[in-house]
């Protein structure tokens, strides 16, 4: 196969957002894709993906607005920054259609969902990956580095702290807060769930409260305040159509403990509702020394403390000298052993996307799976569910029973609205 046809399917803030990451990939040389079809049923979405499409590319692709119209066209993989609650239908007709498929985070809306695609995707030869994009930064990928090198000795405990969301202010858009669409605690908590296991391995159980605390959200686009969370700036457009206030049904806040199968412990807070100083805390304590890393997507060094002695980026590279970022991201990031970088965030955002890109591009041409697979996508949803579940319960769930269903008492309402 000499060029992958691709389409995009779902073309609102993410869609275009990973155009522009495929444009960055091209404009380095190193795409296997040609975008054949940008997919939306608000078409108006997928011409303006389309247009854009047309100054990135020698070409401009076809607009559909389903996928019955896009196996017209003809295609051999999509990729779908769609609604989550659609990512399972979405996927599955990709897949009984013989498509590679990329799937955008959070892979199915409940658990069941992704059950759902992983039962499509089962002894079928095409390549399903997960757009999971936090655990690609190259400062993530130092901090496995270390972590596997022994450099802290055994990590004992980690913490997580993400508190922010300006009070009660939308964070993007309206569906973010509600249960049967993906709240806050399912589309940010996964990837800070992913995260947590691709540093310390599989988590086993969990003990969560969780909150509604900001019942009533309002949105300063709606009244033409340019302050509206915009990741990127490509939401401003559609968040101007969006109510100035809104009720808000899924949680926001969630303070959890957690256990990893390695005897670790996590310490968890992920607050999207705070009215005073936000704050970033992902530390891990080792038998030798500790570490503190970034928050993601920004380029800021890692820092290490081993026995009393500090040690910055800089230092920290020097402990893995075989450490080196893959080809894809060395080139798009300028070089393969990284302790920072320095680009606005539009542009990181770009490059991170390029790299999810590459490696599906690669498993599809060598036949090999992708990094993050059903698999660990379902891993991610189902403890960002465990700690609903448990937040509704007030037990300790494990991620087994939540994978298997058999505790379900959160998502089952969601089921039940999404018909599964
Ligand atoms: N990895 C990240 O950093 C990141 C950031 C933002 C969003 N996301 C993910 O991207 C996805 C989309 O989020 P967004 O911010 O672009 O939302 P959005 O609301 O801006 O866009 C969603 C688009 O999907 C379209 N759509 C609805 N039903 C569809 C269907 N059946 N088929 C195809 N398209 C359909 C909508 O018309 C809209 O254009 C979500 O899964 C979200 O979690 C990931």
């Amino acid at each position: 196969m000499s060029s992958i046809r691709l389409a995009i399917v779902g073309c609102g803030g993410m869609g275009h957002r990973h155009l522009y990451g495929l444009g960055e990939l091209h404009r380095q040389g190193l795409s296997p894709f040609r975008l054949v079809a940008a997919c939306d049923p608000n078409r108006g979405n997928a011409e303006s993906l389309a247009d854009d499409a047309a100054e990135l590319f020698d070409h401009r692709p076809a607009v559909v607005t389903d996928l019955d119209a896009l196996a017209e066209v003809g295609v051999d993989a999509i990729d779908t920054p769609t609604l989550p609650r659609v990512h399972h239908d979405v996927a599955i007709g990709a897949l009984e259609r013989g498509w590679h498929c990329m799937v955008e985070k959070p892979v199915g809306l409940t658990v069941r969902a992704c059950n759902l695609i992983a039962a499509a995707a089962k002894d079928r030869p095409q390549v399903l990956s997960v757009a999971e994009n936090y655990r690609r930064d190259p400062m993530n990928r130092l901090a496995r580095a270390l972590l596997d090198a022994g450099v802290i000795g055994d990590p004992r405990l980690l913490i997580h702290h993400s508190m922010g969301g300006n009070g009660n202010r939308m964070l993007i858009s309206v569906w973010r807060h509600q249960k049967n669409q993906s709240g806050l605690l399912l589309d940010v908590g996964v990837h800070f769930t992913d995260m947590m296991e691709y540093l310390l391995g599989p988590i086993t159980t969990v003990y969560a409260q969780t909150r509604l605390h900001e019942k009533v959200r309002i949105n300063p686009a709606a009244r033409g305040d340019a302050s509206a969370s915009n990741p990127a700036g490509v939401y401003g457009k559609w968040q101007k159509e969006m109510p100035a206030e809104f009720e808000a049904t899924a949680e926001d806040a969630a303070y959890a403990t957690l256990e990893f199968a390695s005897a670790a412990s996590g310490q968890y807070i992920e607050d999207h509702a705070i009215h005073g100083e936000g704050s970033w805390l992902r530390q891990i304590q080792g038998s030798i020394g500790s570490m503190n890393l970034p928050p993601d997507r920004r380029g800021a060094p890692l820092s290490l403390n081993i026995e009393g002695k500090e040690i910055d980026g800089e230092g920290a590279l020097e402990l893995v000298p075989d450490f080196h970022l893959d080809e894809a991201t060395a080139q798009l990031f300028g070089g393969e052993r990284l302790s920072r970088y320095d680009f606005e965030f539009p542009e990181i955002d770009r490059k991170v996307i390029a790299t999810e890109y590459a490696d599906f591009g690669r498993a599809i041409l060598e036949g090999r799976p992708p990094e993050v697979g059903i698999e660990q996508g379902t891993r991610s949803v189902a403890v960002s569910y465990a700690m609903m579940e448990s937040g509704q319960s007030g037990q300790i769930v494990t991620i087994d029973d939540v994978i298997g269903e058999r505790i379900d008492g959160y998502q089952a309402e969601i089921n039940d609205d999404l018909g599964i």
